[in-house]
């Protein structure tokens, strides 16, 4: 069975196939990052209209590229939230409308968990139980994984994202929007001369927060001579502190668990160092580390695609209602 997934929940807008036997048969990802960069940020007005601009087009160029039609089709996976409110509603209101139109099931997917599941879409999947380690722009999770749909969250971020602490921290060092690629790369000219600290790590517990570590270098920042190398040591330095942080906690969940292995997803696990660092600490414990292939990291198709495919194997497909809700614990699945 062939499963077109749709993601519009924030600045990309990306379709997929899914083929039960084939796995992923196409997949397509159109950015918004040149468009917002002129604001800074995504403005959400602005990445609705795209969406809307954009991914009937996409969805005709995947089905074409694919040889299929939407006869192939067995049902519609979407983005259903958690993410931006309008960006969503196009989303949602498209696969409902195709679904409508073609009559196929659609399928809600929550898009964390299409996060969770993208490593599956690799050549070596991970096998459940494992600790999951979510890090994207809205979320940082430590969730324990039995199964699809099984989770139990272990750690949340109880303040800033790891991916929104990038974004801002770039912000303040005055680097543009997209703020966590472009820190990275301003961190790889970065001298280690300053330590920023590890927040939470020194006390029991699997949460995090991250806020401190952006004033932390907006301090640093403050007190330097604020030249370009300057911003490339902190860049450095606050990047070090995030990808120490995560493996420290990590390894709690592990060992608080009894699990060997280690799945890590959301657009911050593109981060070279990050998983670097990860990886060395699963060496370490002996344990395996899973990843995404970088591009299926931040949001796409693909993963939307497998989750909704997932699901639909669950028996759970929707009725004729459009369902978007921007703010979805994934404790509620
Ligand atoms: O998963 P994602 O694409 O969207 C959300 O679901 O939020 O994650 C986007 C986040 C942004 O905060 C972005 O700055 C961050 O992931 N990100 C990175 C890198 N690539 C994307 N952060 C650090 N290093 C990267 N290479
Ligand atoms: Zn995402």
């Amino acid at each position: 069975m062939y499963i077109l997934g749709i993601e519009t929940s924030c600045d990309e807008t990306g379709v997929a196939i899914y083929h039960s036997q084939r796995g992923l048969v196409h997949h397509l990802l159109y950015s918004q990052i040149e468009m917002h960069s002129e604001y800074g940020g995504v403005v959400p007005e602005l990445a609705s209209r795209d969406h809307i601009r954009k991914l009937i087009p996409l969805i005709k160029q995947l089905l074409h590229e694919s040889n299929l039609t939407n006869d192939d089709i067995t049902a519609i996976a979407y983005t259903a939230g958690p993410g931006l409110m309008g960006a969503l509603l196009v989303g949602a209101a498209t696969a409902q409308s195709l679904a409508f139109a073609w009559h196929k099931p659609a399928v809600a997917v929550h898009h964390m968990e299409g996060h969770l599941l993208a490593p599956m879409l690799e050549e070596n999947p991970p096998e459940f139980p494992f600790v999951a380690l979510l890090i994207s722009g809205g979320h940082t999770l430590l969730v324990q994984v039995l199964g699809v749909g099984q989770y139990e969250l272990l750690g949340e971020s109880l303040d800033d994202a790891a991916g929104e602490a990038f974004d801002k921290t770039a912000k303040l060092l005055g680097l543009p929007y997209p703020g966590g690629v472009k820190l990275s790369e301003l961190a790889k000219s970065g001298h280690a001369r300053f330590k920023f600290p590890r927040p939470m790590t020194d006390r029991a517990g699997l949460d995090f927060s991250f806020s401190g570590l952006k004033t932390f270098a907006l301090t640093t920042f403050q007190k330097s001579d604020q030249t370009q190398q300057d911003k490339a040591d902190i860049a450095l330095a606050f990047q070090d502190a995030v990808a120490d942080t995560l493996a420290i906690k990590c390894r709690r969940a592990l060992l608080q668990t009894g699990l060997k292995t280690l799945v890590v997803a959301g657009g911050v696990s593109a981060n070279i160092k990050i998983r670097a660092t990860l990886t060395d600490m699963m060496e370490k414990e002996n344990g395996q580390i899973f990843f995404p292939r970088p591009e299926f990291c931040t949001d796409n198709g693909a993963m939307i695609a497998y989750a909704g495919y997932q699901r639909f194997l669950l028996g759970e497909t929707q009725d004729l209602e459009i369902f978007a809700r921007p703010r979805w614990a994934m404790s509620e699945l």
